[in-house]
């Protein structure tokens, strides 16, 4: 089983760069073509937040426009950048949300061999990323239903300290899903956010980011760091189950090479929804 873990598209529907930089429908196109032509076809994509830029509308229309075409099952969470109504009204099936837990895009995919649950941590307005109380029930009886069954977590806020102080906000009710994780080891956590690949161990659970499919943000362990972005190879994590191992391969979207930065974070907001 493949499951294909991109992230971070940043899509602006007005055809503007974002940040003042990034060509993000360039990235999106980019990366769409490196997709359509793999040789061995994924079991699934999944997109772990921060689709649009700014929530607009357009941006998920193009988002959808791209990726429909690879005719394989996509499945999505919102990010600091997006907006929940829209991803439900856009893209439709990519968010199929348990109305035990709305307005959350919470779900689970149990057709594969490898348990996939997508975990919404988004709170409109804000940069950082939160469980409340009413997901953190649905995600320990959802945990709780499979015990021991392979399972890949796709959120986008890590819930961990990453080094990089501007981007290590408090998550809110953190203490919370770590309880709730330390019960269920098997599980892997799979974010976004961080726009770079991190590997640890959070809660007793092997915990991961994904590159980029847009912007990376600049290595910087300092604790301003996290506060600007480079133009490097952007890429996605391969999560590939043979049966007995789970691996996570970190992969790049072959494309121009055009490095360039620090450039600052400018220009882009956190929507709430209308
Ligand atoms: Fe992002
Ligand atoms: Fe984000």
């Amino acid at each position: 089983m493949r499951i294909l873990h991109l992230s971070d598209f940043h899509l602006r529907g007005d055809g503007g760069l974002s940040f003042r930089v990034v060509d993000t429908r360039e990235c999106l196109e980019t990366a769409a073509r490196h997709l359509l032509a793999l040789e061995r076809k994924p079991d699934a994509l999944v997109l772990t937040g921060d689709l649009a830029d700014s929530g607009d509308a357009r941006a998920y229309e193009m988002l959808r426009d791209a990726l429909s075409p690879l005719s394989l099952p996509i499945y999505a969470v919102p990010g600091n950048h997006d907006r929940r109504d829209r991803m439900r009204d856009l893209l439709g099936a990519w968010c199929p949300a348990d109305p035990a837990v709305a307005p959350y895009l919470c779900s689970t995919v149990e057709d594969g061999p490898v348990r996939l649950i997508l975990l919404d941590t988004m709170s409109p307005g804000s940069h950082s990323g939160h469980l409340p109380d009413l997901v953190g029930d649905w995600l320990e009886r959802t945990l709780a239903a499979r015990p021991g069954v392979p399972t890949l977590l796709f959120m986008h806020h890590p819930p961990f300290v990453t080094g990089m102080g501007a981007m290590d906000e408090p998550f809110e009710n953190v203490d919370r899903f770590a309880a709730i994780l330390r019960r269920a080891p098997w599980v892997r956590l799979c974010c976004g956010h961080m726009h770079r690949p991190i590997v640890t161990q959070w809660a007793g659970c092997l915990a991961l980011t994904a590159p980029a499919v847009s912007m990376q943000i600049d290595l910087d362990l300092s604790p301003e760091g996290g506060d600007t972005f480079r133009m490097e190879t952007p890429g996605y994590l391969l999560h590939h189950w043979d049966g007995e191992t789970l691996n996570a391969h970190v992969c790049q979207i072959p494309c121009a090479p055009t490095f360039s930065g620090p450039h600052p974070f400018v220009g882009s907001v956190n929507p709430v929804e209308g």
